[in-house]
């Protein structure tokens, strides 16, 4: 391996660090799944426990992710191989490395595909084809998108080529300028969007939904449910945050950066809440409509609003570019491996990782329609009824996100230096990097273990 050819650019200041790394962990997982996950746990008791999973699991392994990345200032796959080589378990490590690049690579394929639903809409809304309808034509548009594989795969095309031409101009030219002008016009969509919830809907019945607690609701598999929605919100398991964390300046905190980050993404996700739940709650809709929540119910209800074209539009404008600042940051793990592997030629990279993924993607789209009777994994019989869509969500999304966490909190607590913990993160030997430490140590990987085993046993505890 060349180490010398490992240069990467870096982020011109930590602020526009903060800006990548919380566009990265704000997107799908944000806007569109958490709303509805919500809806489907019982409301606050699950938005507390979720706040409890991300303090305890999520600070610390995004923490865990930036000092990696920024010690050994490349790829996951070439840091962890560098960190493993000297050590007993070196082609775990460098096992795990691998995993990193290929994870995000699996989680983009399907993610694309529903970033190109979201920018479908931003059309279907702009053009009117939801304005003057009726429910059921709501529904049988959103029935007839899944169904249409030209649709489909055309607005995958679009999300995948809009992000590999961001990505292709690097890390100042391309990722700064892009969440430079989306991240600040996304926090601006969301506020108009909520306060037009608040005017406009019921506030006082989505309070309460969010924020008065029925812990009578919960479930054991609401722990389970909280866990994977953290790790997959903050981009954690992914090598997003990792490979971010390779452009960090060593001059920046990474326990500061963290937390924001952190604090940032669950304040998009309860706002993402407050967007949503007084309108849905105004027309007596249900909130456990699981995914049809964004992309039908809400159609519905925004036709029956005053100037409901105009927030529709910019409802979806938001969900865009939510999930764009996440598909860039899904794709340049494997960008940043390549360019260590061929210097100077990320724009051919760029184009090599995105075809790939794209080709995936493609499967992945067909897989809702023309191909739903293709269940690649068909012999074994806990997936049998899925489909490449939904295997692909399932493998990277849940198992290995939760498995490279658990992993890599492992490693930084067992394998790697103390001084060198001590030294990335600048704390002092403080309470507090005791308290890191006994959470990547112990807490973390018996947590996630157990959450683990249960979700691929399917034991739903
Ligand atoms: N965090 C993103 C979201 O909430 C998804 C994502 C996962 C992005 C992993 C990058 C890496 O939608």
């Amino acid at each position: 391996m060349n180490m010398a050819v490992a240069k990467h650019e870096k982020w011109s200041s930590g602020f526009t660090f903060l800006l990548a790394a919380i566009g990265s962990a704000v997107g799908l997982g944000n806007i569109w799944r958490f709303p509805y996950v919500v809806g489907e746990n019982g409301g606050g008791a699950f938005v507390l426990l979720y706040i409890g999973m991300v303090i305890l699991f999520g600070i610390p392994v995004v923490m865990t992710e930036l000092l990696i990345g920024r010690r050994y200032q490349m790829s996951p796959v070439n840091s962890l191989a560098h960190i493993g080589q000297d050590k007993p378990a070196r082609r775990l490590w460098n096992a795990l490395g691998w995993s990193y690049v290929l994870v995000p690579i699996g989680i983009l394929s399907f993610y694309g595909v529903v970033a190109g639903w979201t920018l479908n809409y931003v059309v279907k809304m702009g053009s009117g084809a939801l304005t003057g309808v009726d429910a059921t034509t709501v529904e049988n548009t959103f029935n007839g998108m899944m169904s249409d594989p030209v649709v489909m795969i055309f607005w995958q095309t679009v999300a995948m080529l809009i992000t590999m031409g961001i990505v292709a101009r690097g890390v100042k030219g391309g990722l700064e300028k892009a969440v430079e002008i989306l991240m600040p016009a996304l926090f601006i969509i969301l506020l108009v969007l909520v306060a037009y919830a608040l005017y406009a809907g019921d506030t006082s019945k989505a309070m309460d939904f969010l924020f008065v607690p029925d812990f009578s609701k919960l479930t054991g598999r609401s722990v389970l449910e909280a866990a994977g929605q953290a790790f997959f919100s903050l981009s954690l398991g992914s090598g997003a945050i990792m490979t971010y964390g390779a452009y960090l300046t060593k001059d920046i905190s990474i326990p500061k950066m963290s937390c924001g980050v952190a604090f940032a993404d669950t304040l998009v996700a309860l706002l993402a809440g407050l967007a949503i739940f007084p309108i849905v709650f105004a027309h007596g809709l249900d909130p456990q409509a699981g995914p049809g929540l964004v992309f039908v119910t809400l159609p519905v209800v925004f036709d029956g609003m005053p100037f409901g074209q105009l927030f529709g539009i910019l409802f979806f404008l938001l969900i865009t570019f939510a999930a764009v600042t996440s598909t860039i940051s899904l794709l340049e793990p494997m960008v940043s491996y390549l360019e260590e592997r061929v210097p100077h030629m990320r724009l051919k990279m760029t184009f090599l990782a995105g075809a790939v993924t794209w080709a995936v993607g493609v499967l992945a789209a067909l897989s809702l329609n023309v191909m739903s009777d293709v269940k690649p994994l068909g012999f074994i019989q806990r997936f049998a009824d899925k489909g490449v869509f939904d295997l692909l969500d399932y493998f990277s999304a849940n198992v290995f996100m939760l498995l490279n966490g658990l992993m890599i909190a492992f490693f930084a607590g067992w394998v790697m230096k103390r001084t060198a913990l001590l030294e990335e993160l600048g704390l002092e030997d403080s309470g507090l990097f005791k308290f890191w430490r006994l959470l990547i140590k112990v807490v973390v990987p018996i947590g996630v273990g157990l959450i683990f085993i249960n979700f691929v046993t399917e034991g739903w505890l």
